[in-house]
């Protein structure tokens, strides 16, 4: 490759500062060093993630950055120490490492790793060590990846090596949320054939947490939203009801009590909000029930009477649906190519990256369920 070893210019989006319009600007990217990777992104698409590091928790040391984390591409080039990625192959990016090496990869029980961006200052979202610069000033990597860029350099522990088949225009989106969701229906909640499911939030991360319900085989999925143009989609992904909290003037965990005999035995909240996290908690069913936590904060505290759990439910929180970064997303993608796993279906948008802010935007007003970007030609 003519520019490995060298500098990139190239585009992306920097978000200078919290709370305000991304700036389409020419970065350096720096070539890969020990054990990472450079890779041109294709296509990214749009995580309400993003919107929380941008417009909600607005933390300044997390500024500037370039965001996206749901993305794929194709390897530029490989700094030393890489054996498993040769220029060329497709790859996704994954916001959550997995080493391989550490005690929490070495267990099955987790998908935590010692080397992710979090472990550093979480709030940040961001590793301290950054390849980008622009105007001379470093631009930090939001959650290591920064896919708003046409280029970026990733530990070799963050990506996943996918079937050279796959359109990267569409499996883009296994990077986060459809993984997340869907994860956390089948691997953290572990829901059961025959179930009774409640999920709060119909964005993609909700609606792949019913598509992972249905896979379970639940017979009932109630999708929770106060958007109600969101549940024409929801039947697409296997909702069986649809409860509007604005329809109903007591407390939505009652609603679903009386829809369900008692509480429902598996529900996950996918919104990011902590009074829609402790109502999915109560919709639970005592005994048996188990509220997963999906949707992302770290602003508020959660609180719940303590009889909620003490009378046998249990609270979970899933990340990147409990899959473990590198291992969990190609057998994904193989899903999607067999036919087994819906992905169009989340794409109501597609854009150059110059529109970022208008697929920004469209989110924050609940006007589409992924938008995808095009970064750079193939
Ligand atoms: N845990 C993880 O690994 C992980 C990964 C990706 C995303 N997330 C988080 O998951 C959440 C969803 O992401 P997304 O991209 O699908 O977002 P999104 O903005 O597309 O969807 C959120 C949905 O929640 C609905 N909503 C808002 N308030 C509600 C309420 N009070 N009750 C019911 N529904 C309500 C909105 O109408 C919208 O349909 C976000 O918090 C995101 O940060 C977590
Ligand atoms: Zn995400
Ligand atoms: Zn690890």
């Amino acid at each position: 490759m003519a520019t490995a070893g060298k500098v990139i210019k190239c585009k992306a989006a920097v978000a200078w500062e919290p709370n305000k319009p991304l700036v389409i600007e020419e970065i350096e990217v720096a070539p890969p060093q020990a054990n990472e990777i450079r890779m041109k992104i294709v296509a990214t698409a749009v995580c309400h993630t993003d919107l929380y590091h941008l417009l909600e928790n607005m933390y300044e040391a997390g500024f500037p950055t370039v965001l996206g984390h749901e993305a794929a591409g194709i390897v530029e080039s490989i700094g030393p120490g890489v054996t498993e990625f040769q220029p060329g192959d497709k790859v996704i990016p994954v916001f959550f490492s997995q080493c391989g090496e550490c005690r929490f990869c070495k267990s099955p029980r987790t998908n935590q790793c010692e080397k992710a961006w979090s472990t550093s200052d979480p709030r940040m979202m961001a590793p301290t060590e950054s390849r980008f610069t622009c105007k001379g000033k470093k631009v930090l990597q939001f959650t290591g990846t920064s896919t708003f860029s046409q280029y970026t350099v990733v530990k070799k522990f963050a990506v996943a090596k996918i079937d050279p088949a796959a359109p990267l225009d569409k499996v883009c989106l296994l990077g986060c949320g459809v993984c997340t969701g869907y994860g956390a229906a089948v691997n953290t909640a572990k829901v059961e054939p025959g179930s009774t499911c409640a999920v709060f939030g119909m964005g993609a991360v909700g609606l792949a947490a019913v598509m992972g319900c249905k896979a379970a085989g639940a017979k009932k999925i109630i999708a929770v939203d106060i958007n109600p143009e969101k549940f024409e989609k929801a039947k697409v992904f296997g909702a069986t009801d649809f409860v509007n909290p604005k329809d109903h003037n007591k407390p939505i965990s009652e609603v679903l009590s009386e829809m369900t005999n008692g509480g429902v035995d598996f529900s996950l909240e996918c919104v990011g909000n902590v009074e829609v996290m402790r109502s999915a908690l109560e919709s639970c069913v005592p005994g048996w029930g188990v509220a997963v936590i999906v949707g992302w904060t770290d602003m508020h505290d959660v609180s719940v009477r303590p009889v909620q759990l003490i009378c046998g439910r249990t609270w979970k929180g899933s990340i990147f649906g409990g899959f473990k970064g590198k291992n969990g997303v190609p057998p994904m993608v193989k899903a999607y190519l067999d036919k087994k796993l819906k992905l169009d279906e989340f794409i109501t948008h597609t854009m150059p990256l110059d529109q970022i802010n208008d697929a920004i935007e469209m989110m924050k007003h609940g006007k589409c369920i992924r938008a995808v970007l095009n970064v750079s030609p193939q």
